[in-house]
């Protein structure tokens, strides 16, 4: 097995990141949906109000009859960015809602609609309503209102922490909406882009690569039903790829769900949702071993572009620990499954592609005290994640634990040497320094590799392992 291969990998410039905000901004600007909450008691009105809204805007509408009922919509899970709400109702009028928006930690803009002068009503701060449309001519006015609302602050104040990034590419492989879609915008803005149930197409894939927007968001709290959808999907897209094309095309798919979990274990650590994704494109990688691929086809096929290098390290791993298990003599299910999760959980913490980089603490000094911290608590929270699957084979939790440790016993966290290394951990140690290896040289010399390292890999299994590397290069 030797390939001369050359992966470039990049970073993104300011410049990159600076075109990318601008885009996003345009992708805004096509497609902002407002949430409107449309308070009137008067049924009639009610009914053209929301029709107003939905025919003149991007809008989604929700109605209520009394300012009670409004103020209970504002309580549930909807978050609204625009009510639009008369003055005289029965249970609850307008100023009564006014004033609970205001007590609202993110509060949605509040147009009065009503007979009655704004002034008329002392509870109504006039400036901190964004407009007053009288009744029953409200048409233009509450038209102009809504244009400079939206020319002013066309997005909805959001907390992005509570939202989960998911790659364009994987919406549009698996051609699914699974729910609501964001955009990111800045630290503190999201908008709502496409809605759940739509197809993610070709058009809408074409339209956010030309604005370099490589992901959107989904709220977090609908994180179980998006995973049970994207696996669906998943499942469906499997059958259809071509046996014979099966390793490129499993590995971009499964590149793409890697992202997500590498999002959903940064933000949310372990969740049931995580742990299915995780075993969904396990079983995905087993069935590619199963076919006993060729890894240097995998290796070189796989890298075709220089992006995503996190989620392509964990996918490609697999593949070179299930190779290097084999040519142990190590090739039970079991073993497989546990250097497979292994290998999708090992890095799973760290969000940044060049902090993954890292493999030894001295390669710290480059970056900030906060990354440097997330570097060195990273085996450690993996392995907690790990640890909590179910019905998974036992010790991948050490494995993961143990993945930047050296035999010499100056590795990560906690300096064990070769005796304290776990057999498969050590394994895992060298399959992760070989990918390197290929990454840094392009070379996919495997003998050129073990000669190298020979002066690392002195003692115990790591000598066990690296000797078998070399035997099976001298067979070959
Ligand atoms: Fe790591
Ligand atoms: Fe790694």
């Amino acid at each position: 097995m030797s390939a001369l291969w050359k992966a470039n990998f990049t970073c993104k410039t300011d410049t990159d990141n600076l075109n990318l905000l601008f885009s996003r901004l345009f992708a805004i600007l096509a497609h902002m949906t407002m949430k409107v909450l449309v308070v009137e008691d008067e049924e009639e009105l009610r009914e053209i109000l929301c029709f107003f809204f939905e025919s003149k805007w991007d809008a989604e509408v929700e109605q209520a009859g009394t300012g009670d009922d409004a103020i209970t919509l504002l309580t549930g899970p909807e978050k609204f960015d625009l009510v639009a709400c008369d003055y005289n109702m029965p249970r609850g009028n307008g100023g009564k809602v006014f004033q609970f928006v205001q007590t609202m930690a993110v509060k949605p803009k509040f147009i009065l609609l009503s007979s009655d002068l704004p002034e008329d009503h002392p509870e109504i701060i006039l400036s901190e309503i964004a407009g007053y449309a009288p009744k029953p001519l409200f048409s233009a006015p509450l038209e102009s209102i809504v244009q400079k609302i939206m020319a002013e602050a066309p997005v909805a104040e959001a907390a992005p922490d509570l939202y989960c990034r998911v790659s364009v590419e994987l919406l549009h492989k698996l051609n699914v909406v699974p729910c609501d879609l964001y955009i990111k915008i800045s630290d503190q803005k999201m908008i709502k882009v496409m809605n759940a149930g739509d197809v993610f197409g070709d058009v809408d894939a074409e339209k956010y690569q030309q604005k370099k927007v490589a992901y959107l968001f989904i709220d977090q709290k609908n994180i179980d039903e998006v995973v049970q959808k994207l696996i669906r999907a998943f499942r469906q897209l499997e059958k259809t790829f071509d046996p014979k094309q099966r390793p490129p095309g499993h590995i971009h798919i499964s590149e793409a769900l890697q992202g997500t979990i590498h999002e959903m274990a940064t933000k949310l650590g372990f969740s049931a949702a995580l742990e299915s994704l995780v075993k969904a494109n396990m079983e995905t990688a087993l069935a590619v071993i199963d076919q006993n691929p060729d890894l240097a086809e995998i290796l070189s096929g796989a890298i075709v572009d220089t992006e995503n290098y996190l989620a392509r390290h964990s996918v490609l791993m697999p593949f070179i620990a299930a190779h290097f298990a084999e040519l142990m003599e190590w090739q039970s299910s079991q073993t497989f499954q546990k250097l497979i999760i292994a290998s999708f959980l090992h890095d799973a913490t760290i969000s940044d592609d060049l902090l993954a980089k890292v493999q030894v603490e001295a390669e710290l000094a480059a970056f900030t005290p906060e990354q440097a911290k997330v570097w060195q608590v990273h085996t450690l929270l993996a392995s907690e994640i790990a640890r909590q699957f179910t019905e998974i084979p036992p010790d991948v939790d050490q494995i993961i634990a143990q993945h930047h440790e050296l035999p010499d016993g100056t590795g990560s966290p906690n300096h064990l040497n070769h005796t304290r290394i776990a057999p498969l951990a050590a394994l895992f140690i060298i399959a992760q320094d070989f990918l390197l290896y290929f990454e840094n040289t392009g070379s996919l010399d495997l003998l050129a590799f073990t000669e190298r390292r020979e002066a690392i890999y002195t003692v115990g299994q790591f000598k066990r392992i690296l000797v078998a590397l070399k035997k099976s290069q001298a067979r070959a």
